[in-house]
Parts: C-alpha cells; sequence; structure tokens
C-alpha cells in the first residue's frame, strides 16, 4: 500500500504527462540527443524519506543547477565579505547566459547566471584547476550522496561550442574577478555542468538545503547554515533567471533549474522537490518542471508568503504543581503546605521550533500568569530548536522575572541539537546558566524546597521514625498486633549506592521502612535514561506490593543516602495473620487507601496532561 504522498506524486505525474510543450535544448550540441519525453518527480524529506515516480533514476546533466552547491563551496573557501566583492546577489532579470555585469565593478551581478557561476567556479579553493575540479566534484557528490561523474561527451560538446561563455570568462579576468588563465576554471564549469545526475540525486540535494546543509540520507555536513541560507536567499531570487518573479509569485520556493531538463525547490526545514522533463520553455526552464511545482506548491500551500498558523503552537501544555507535585515523600506537614503552595509552580511544555514568534508568545504568557505564579519549569522535551535569537529573548526575560522574585528553570533539555548551546550561549552575564534539571520532577522537587527554604519549613516538621506503629501503613492496628510486627521486623542498613532493588528481579518478599536517609525509586526508558518515580525518606514505605504476593519488582530502588529501614518479611506476616487474621485486614486496607491516593493523584496528572 502506498503512503498518500506517494499516490498523489503517481496522479501529478499523470496529470502532467500529457504535457509536451517545448523543446530540448540543442545548443549544446549533445543534449538534443536526449529523450524529450523522460518525466520523473521525486520528493526527499529531511529524514532521508524518499518518495520517487517515473524516470527518477535516469541520468541526465546536471547543467545549471550546479550553480547554487559550487556557489556554497566558493563561499566556504572564501567566505560572505570575499565572495560579495566579487559576485553580486541581485536579481539580473535577462536571461541565464545574458553578459550582466555591474558597469562599475564588473561583477557578475549574481551567482545564479552564467557570469557569476563561472566566477564562482574560479573562486573554489585549490592550488591549480585539478584541485578545484576535485573540490566541486567532492562538493557536489556530498550533496548528492553519492560519488557523481561527469558526461564527458556533453563535457566535450559543451567545450567546443560555449564561445559565449568563453568571451564571459575574459570578461571576468579583465574586471580582475578571476585571476590568471581564465580558461581551465571555465574548462571546470563546463565538467561541473556535465555531472550526470538523477532526479533522486537532485532531490537528495535539494534536501540537504532544506536541511541546513546536512544530507539527509548520509547524515554528512555538506554546508553551514549561514552558507545554506545565503545560497537559498538567491536561489529565490535569481534561480530560475527571467522568470524568477513569476516563480516567486506563482510556486514561492527557493528553486533552480537547468538545461538538461531538471529543477529543484527547497521547502526549508522539510524537504527538496525535483522534477526532470528536458522539454524547455523560452527562458529554458522545464515546461513541466514549472508546471509540476507550481501544482505542488498549490495543493500543499507550500508558498513560503502563505498563511502560517503558528502562535501559540509552540505551547503545548500549560499545568502546576497541584496536577504533578514531585514525588519526593515528604512528612504530612511538609506536604500539607507544599499542596497549598504548589499553584504557584507551573509547568511550561514547549514543542517544536522555538523561533521569535514562540518565544514572543511564551515570555508574553509568563507576564500574564507571573501574578499568581512563581516558578515556571520551561520543559523543552518535545521541543526541536530554539533559534539564538529566541534564546535571547526568554533569557532576558529569565533575567527580568528574577528581578521580580519569579524563577524561570529549564527541564528535559536533553542533547537535542543546538538547544542547550543556544540558551548557554544566551546566558547574561557570560556563564551564568539557566537551572537546568534533567526531567520534571527533579525540577519541581526544587522548586517545592525553595518555598519550603523561604517558609522556613524544614527543620520544624522533620519526624524521626522508630517503629512500624508510625507508618500509615499500620495505622489502626491494635497495640499486642503492633508488638507482633516488632518481633518479626528487621533493622537493616543500607549504605549509600546501593542498588537494592532491580526490575524484574525476584527478590525477596520484604517491605521497606524507611526510617532514616533516602531512596529513589525508578525505572528505566528505552534510551537508557531512568525516570525517577519516587524519592523516599523517613516514614515512607517501598516494596510494598510484596504485601499482595508480587514478588517481581517493577522499579529500580537506589539508596541515595546512608538509610536505614526496618523490613519486614510478608510471609512472616502471614504467618502472624493466621491467628490474627484483622491485622492483615488492616495493613491490606491502609495499602489499599494508599495505592488509591496513588491513582488519584497519576489520574489528575493525565487530566492535565491530556488538556
Ligand atoms: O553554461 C551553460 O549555458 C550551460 N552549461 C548551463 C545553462 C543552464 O542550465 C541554464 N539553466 N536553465
Amino acid at each position: 500500500m502506498n503512503l498518500p504522498l506517494q499516490d498523489y506524486l503517481v496522479n501529478l505525474h499523470q496529470q502532467f504527462e500529457s504535457l509536451r510543450g517545448g523543446q530540448v535544448a540543442t545548443y549544446i550540441p549533445e543534449l538534443a540527443r536526449v529523450d524529450p519525453d523522460q518525466f520523473g518527480i521525486c520528493v526527499v524529506a529531511t529524514d532521508g524519506y524518499t518518495y520517487a515516480v517515473g524516470d527518477s533514476d535516469a541520468l541526465f546533466t546536471i547543467q545549471s543547477i550546479s550553480k547554487p552547491f559550487v556557489y556554497a563551496a566558493a563561499l566556504a573557501d572564501q567566505g560572505r565579505e570575499f565572495m560579495l566583492g566579487k559576485i553580486g546577489v541581485e536579481p539580473s532579470g535577462d536571461a541565464f547566459n545574458s553578459i550582466s555585469l555591474h558597469p562599475q565593478n564588473g561583477a557578475p551581478l549574481n551567482p545564479m547566471i552564467n557570469a557569476g557561476a563561472i566566477a564562482a567556479t574560479a573562486l573554489v579553493a585549490g592550488e591549480d584547476a585539478s584541485a578545484q575540479w576535485q573540490r566541486v566534484e567532492s562538493v557536489l557528490s556530498g550533496f548528492a550522496g553519492r560519488p557523481l561523474t561527469v558526461d564527458e561527451s556533453v563535457y566535450a560538446s559543451e567545450s567546443e561550442t560555449g564561445f559565449r561563455n568563453r568571451a564571459i570568462a575574459w570578461m571576468l579576468r579583465n574586471a580582475g574577478i578571476t585571476s590568471g588563465d581564465p580558461m581551465p576554471a571555465l574548462e571546470n564549469y563546463f565538467r561541473q555542468c556535465a555531472l550526470q545526475v538523477s532526479c533522486r540525486d537532485l532531490a537528495t540535494m535539494a534536501a540537504t538545503l532544506a536541511h541546513g546543509g546536512i544530507n539527509p540520507r548520509t547524515g554528512e555536513r555538506v554546508a553551514t547554515e549561514e552558507d545554506v541560507q545565503a545560497v537559498l536567499s538567491v536561489m529565490t531570487t535569481c534561480g530560475m533567471y527571467d522568470y524568477a518573479g513569476n516563480w516567486l509569485y506563482t510556486v514561492g520556493m527557493p528553486a533552480k533549474s537547468g538545461v538538461g531538463g531538471g529543477v529543484i525547490a527547497v521547502l526549508p526545514g522539510r524537504f527538496g522537490v525535483a522534477v526532470f522533463s528536458p522539454r524547455l520553455d523560452a527562458i529554458g526552464n522545464s515546461e513541466r518542471g514549472i508546471a509540476v511545482c507550481r501544482q505542488f506548491s498549490h495543493d500543499f500551500g507550500l508558498h513560503v508568503f502563505g498563511p502560517h498558523h503558528t502562535q501559540g503552537l509552540v505551547l503545548n501544555r500549560v499545568y502546576t504543581a497541584a496536577d504533578a507535585p514531585s514525588r519526593r515523600a515528604r512528612p504530612a506537614a511538609l506536604r500539607k503546605l507544599l499542596d497549598q503552595q504548589a499553584p504557584r509552580i507551573c509547568y511550561l511544555e514547549l514543542q517544536g521550533e522555538v523561533a521569535l514568534d514562540g518565544a514572543e508568545y511564551v515570555s508574553r504568557r509568563i507576564g500574564e500568569l507571573a501574578g499568581s505564579v512563581s516558578y515556571f519549569i520551561l520543559d523543552l522535551h518535545r521541543v526541536s530548536a530554539v533559534t539564538p535569537g529566541s534564546a535571547r529573548l526568554l533569557e532576558q526575560s529569565r533575567r527580568q522575572w528574577a528581578a521580580q522574585g519569579v524563577t524561570l528553570v529549564l527541564s528535559r533539555v536533553g542533547a537535542k541539537q543546538g538547544v542547550a548551546e543556544a540558551f548557554r550561549k544566551a546566558a547574561q552575564p557570560a556563564g551564568q546558566f539557566w537551572a537546568q534539571f534533567a526531567d520534571n520532577d527533579l525540577a519541581v522537587e526544587w522548586c517545592e524546597n525553595d518555598i519550603l527554604l523561604a517558609q522556613k519549613a524544614v527543620g520544624e516538621v522533620a519526624e524521626c521514625f522508630h517503629t512500624p506503629g508510625q507508618f500509615a501503613l499500620f495505622a489502626g492496628l491494635q497495640a499486642d498486633e503492633l508488638k507482633q510486627l516488632d518481633a518479626i521486623v528487621q533493622r537493616v542498613s543500607l549504605p549509600r549506592g546501593t542498588l537494592m532493588m532491580k526490575v524484574g528481579e525476584n527478590d525477596n518478599d520484604c517491605v521497606y521502612l524507611v526510617l532514616q536517609g533516602e531512596v529513589s525509586i525508578s525505572m528505566p526508558l528505552p534510551d537508557g535514561t531512568q525516570q525517577r518515580l519516587a524519592l523516599l525518606g523517613p516514614g515512607a514505605v517501598f516494596g510494598e506490593m510484596a504485601l499482595l504476593g508480587r514478588r517481581r519488582r517493577t522499579a529500580n530502588v537506589q539508596v541515595e543516602q546512608d538509610t536505614v529501614c526496618l523490613a519486614l518479611s510478608a510471609s512472616e506476616l502471614d504467618q502472624i495473620a493466621r491467628t490474627a487474621p484483622q491485622l492483615k485486614i488492616v495493613v491490606l486496607r491502609n495499602l489499599a487507601c494508599e495505592l488509591a491516593g496513588k491513582l488519584t493523584r497519576a489520574n489528575h496528572l493525565i487530566g492535565a496532561l491530556a488538556a
């Protein structure tokens, strides 16, 4: 079964199969031999997934579509400022082979017309033309994701007849845009135009531009994001030559055409599109290529200036610590205090790319909530990228609110490309970082502790635990029943770092009552990290599912501080219950109440997260 976009492309191919307008190029004699009715369409997503229909693997020569990629190489080799001094970035409004040179300095108006492209090829790094060619061939192969080779017959055909380009090359030399003998570099230009590609290769090259310079099929970085931005800019204004205005008006994506019959279009951040159909219109662009891209853009609203509804999209969820308190077990009095203060801690779950609109919206929402909220946890787990400007905007928001006693912290930044880096670079003064937490539970615990400290509540209600009777699990037992428990519990000391229980292990049937110290309960996640489920201190109980006969552990238990517990064997408790069944009934009822409380809190959190 085809994916829907594959079916769409098949229909699009059928829709334009009958379009037979235009002629193949003949001014390069060898191109006249191309089968005019070949027709392929290919789309490559920025994760490398490829859709292909028709003659997507037929080889043809790349021609002018090579120009943006060679321009990227020259930018990398010479730098933007140097290149701006040699080649302009203004649309010429003329045909691709026009001799459009700046009247004052003789510089080509842009790198997409032949004059600009010949200059770019001559400016690629290399101590001689042979080294330059190696560089050109390597870069274009990097964009395609496979070694590209020259169609020697097309190369020879253009080298023998390319008199206009030879004149352009000498004019560039005359103007000092290039240096030395211009002919070897011009031969490199003819060779680059004769590199053989398929529609699939072109879509991969376009997708590499869409993916910020990283080839989505090989993972290789072929160009920097800054150079890709420059290349896409000139493709948008100049890539279709004297059709550039109409193209931007009707299609609205950065593009480049070639007289070999190829057209590429780029939707930045999403995918690359390529069409192959050798019949050209009077301007030298593929007739079907133009028609297909116009229809594709219309059908999916791809125009770069089309309506885009992003406001508020970046903020996926807003909820508070009332919905999701920390999983740290606290004495009842402290938990009661924190329950009252919980609405002062607010989670903002962000998603997708945080650009200006997203950062602006989040900073505005913080302002609206700050009257009743003292802590904002920015959960970045679903964030794919943060632009540097947005990180600076949020950093300024953090500083401004810190001065008002409102704290912004980051949670789940993870290892996403550039997110942590964007915030690190934005931190002012340099080196003053955002408070960052591996997960939301750690973040909300930190906020709770801050509240307790501010209320000077920590030391006052610390309870000391010595016997089972102090634990909620044994509330309601009679003195003689408690005496029987005291007789069977074992006092155990657990040094910090001990892994007491492991998920899936069938270990002892003990229930543990924490007298002093701290243990964390966690579960392993598929990515190898641990999700903390609880942090238990004095008065807490763990392993209680053994009372229900469950021996297989469902979580890891790690000793975080030197800890002393009372260990109670479930089977020994059952032994006592044979003569004192009421004891077990009371314990199980207490356990049911505790589990019911955990279930209620879990349901409340699910409700908040589902909102
Ligand atoms: O230099 C030339 O004329 C050819 N090698 C390339 C021209 C081209 O592809 C124009 N694009 N539509």
